[in-house]
């Protein structure tokens, strides 16, 4: 690897997308996309961490993803033996492939171990959606997104936030600023979908503008009994419906700890494919969640978001006053039931391009 000049003919250019968790399959879309445009020979491997359909199959249907290339079937267990599995089985692989770049996305034990198995075999490993920061120690995607960061060739960092974490932690050489790839397929479906009713309205008969859309499945809320019991009871008072798109690891929990997912305002729903998400979206009045992207996408939306975390990656949201974290259980209701915030034109996630950037950095960086 270098900063040669590029070549002129990319079609000998190889490089492995790793994957396996469904907002990574989101990211992959508009990644697979400019493989495709820019020629270059793009080998999707999937780790299997998510094998459910709603998480895994419907985003290659209906995001028009290649099928994987290498589908390596690990499936769940605990962090170590999750990522032992995927590291043990992704040598194998990335040693028979000899791409130029592994690309690496997010923050998942997907992510981590992809990281670690291409940088031991000495192949260039490229991280994007690089140097987002919790500084929350205790989350899993924390440790995954700082190793991977240290372990990668390259940085593709999505804000300049991002960017200046990154420099903090004295990686600023390896980093460039290519924006969100979110933001690129976001936009992309939302003009597709914008005809399309709501299929919460069409199913439910929830008035549009007068329901909330809910997800909840990170570990620090799902797996506390006691938590979960709280959270779930104040979204169940809320003034309006409250869809909650159901994670299989919520559905688990509550069903283990006697916890209805379906009581007052609230109803549970299986998670819906990205498209149907995009159209719930935009016929939503507010969105209450502990994922990282659902916040993110809100915004792009401009849906007002309540964020149950007591930190964020994406502080753009809360700055712009699209995003509020309660930090109390007591201050939910009224995060939710706030006012509409002021209007904004600012894009600090880009300009819906930066796939098509983080292709011509990696090819930037391939010898002759
Ligand atoms: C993972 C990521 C998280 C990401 C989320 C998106 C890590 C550490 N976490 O969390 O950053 O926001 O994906 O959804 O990588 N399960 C199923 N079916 C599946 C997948 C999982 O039933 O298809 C169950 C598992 O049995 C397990 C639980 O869900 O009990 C958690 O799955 P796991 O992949 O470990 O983490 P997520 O919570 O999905």
């Amino acid at each position: 690897m270098s900063r040669a000049s590029p070549r002129i003919d990319w079609s000998p250019v190889k490089i492995v997308s790793a994957v396996g968790a469904r907002p990574q399959f989101v990211k992959l879309a508009p990644i697979a996309e400019a493989a495709a445009a820019a020629g270059v020979e793009h080998v999707i491997v999937h780790t299997g961490q998510h094998y459910d359909p709603m998480l895994s199959d419907v985003f290659f249907d209906d995001l028009h993803i290649p099928a994987p290339d290498v589908h390596l079937g690990v499936g769940s267990g605990s962090h170590g033996v999750q990522t032992g599995a995927m590291l043990a089985a992704l040598d194998g692989v990335f040693d028979a492939e000899q791409p130029d770049w592994v690309l690496v996305y997010g923050d998942t034990n997907s992510t981590v171990a992809a990281a670690l198995s291409a940088v031991k075999l000495h192949i260039p490993v490229a991280h994007l959606e690089a140097g987002l920061r919790s500084f929350n120690r205790r989350m899993p995607e924390e440790h995954n997104r700082v190793l991977t960061d240290h372990a990668a060739d390259l940085l593709l960092a999505p804000t300049d936030v991002a960017a200046e974490h990154l420099a903090a932690e004295g990686l600023a050489s390896r980093t460039v600023v290519v924006g969100d790839v979110m933001t690129d397929v976001l936009f992309k479906v939302r003009d597709e979908v914008a005809a399309r009713i709501s299929p919460l309205v069409a199913q439910l008969g929830v008035m549009p503008g007068e329901h909330y859309v809910a997800t909840i499945h990170r570990a620090e809320n799902t797996d506390d009994p006691n938590r979960l019991a709280q959270i779930t009871d104040a979204l169940a008072e809320l003034d309006r419906p409250v869809i909650l798109l159901a994670h299989p690891r919520l559905v688990a929990k509550a069903a283990s700890n006697g916890i209805s997912l379906t009581r007052g305002a609230l109803l549970a729903h299986p998670p819906l494919a990205y498209p149907d998400l995009v159209a719930a979206l935009l016929s939503c009045g507010g969105v209450v969640t502990d994922s990282g992207g659902l916040q993110k996408e809100a915004f792009l939306l401009r849906v007002p978001c309540t964020t149950l975390r007591t930190e964020t990656e994406w502080v753009e949201t809360v700055q712009l006053g699209w995003n509020v974290l309660p930090q109390q259980i007591a201050d939910i209701a009224p995060a939710v039931a706030r006012p509409r915030p002021a209007a904004t034109d600012a894009a600090p996630y880009g300009d819906g391009q930066a796939a098509t950037r983080v292709l011509e950095e990696l090819l930037a960086r391939v010898d002759a």
